[in-house]
C-alpha cells in the first residue's frame, strides 16, 4: 500500500476529487493547509490577486491506496492539478505499512 500526499491549488480540488471518485477511490482527506516552494518570497498569483508573501494557501489532499493503482492516481493528480503556473504544486509517495478500519478491525487494503 501507498500513502500519497498531493499539495495542489485550491481551484483545482473540485475536478480532482472528481477525477479521483470516477476511479473509485474510496475514501480521502482534505486539508487547508499553507506553504511554500522554490520561489519563497517571490510573488505567485493566487486567484487573480498578488499576495507578497511567504506562505500561500494550499489544499492537501492524502491518499492511501493499494499500490496497484499508484501510477494511476499520480497521472489523476498530475493531470488534473496542473495549470502550468508556478506553485501547482507536489505529489509525495509514501509506502504505507498497515490501516486499521476501525469499527471492523479489518486491517490492509480490506481496511481502504
Ligand atoms: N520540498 C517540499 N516539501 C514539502 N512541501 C513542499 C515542498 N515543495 C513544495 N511544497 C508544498 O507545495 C506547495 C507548492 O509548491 P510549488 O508548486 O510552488 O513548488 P516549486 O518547487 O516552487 O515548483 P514551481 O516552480 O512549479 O512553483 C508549497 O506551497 C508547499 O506547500
Ligand atoms: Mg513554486
Amino acid at each position: 500500500m501507498k500513502y500519497i500526499i498531493a499539495i495542489i491549488k485550491p481551484h483545482r480540488l473540485d475536478p480532482t476529487r472528481d477525477a479521483l471518485a470516477e476511479i473509485g477511490i474510496n475514501g480521502l482527506t482534505v486539508s487547508e493547509v499553507q506553504g511554500y516552494g522554490r520561489q519563497r518570497g517571490q510573488k505567485e498569483i493566487y486567484r487573480g490577486a498578488e499576495y507578497e508573501v511567504h506562505f500561500l494557501p494550499k489544499i492537501k489532499l492524502e491518499i492511501a491506496v493499494d499500490s496497484g493503482v499508484t501510477e494511476q492516481v499520480i497521472e489523476i493528480l498530475q493531470r488534473t492539478a496542473h495549470t502550468g503556473q508556478i506553485g501547482d504544486g507536489k505529489i509525495f509517495v509514501l509506502d504505507l505499512g498497515e490501516v486499521v478500519r476501525i469499527r471492523t478491525g479489518e486491517t490492509g487494503t480490506a481496511a481502504l
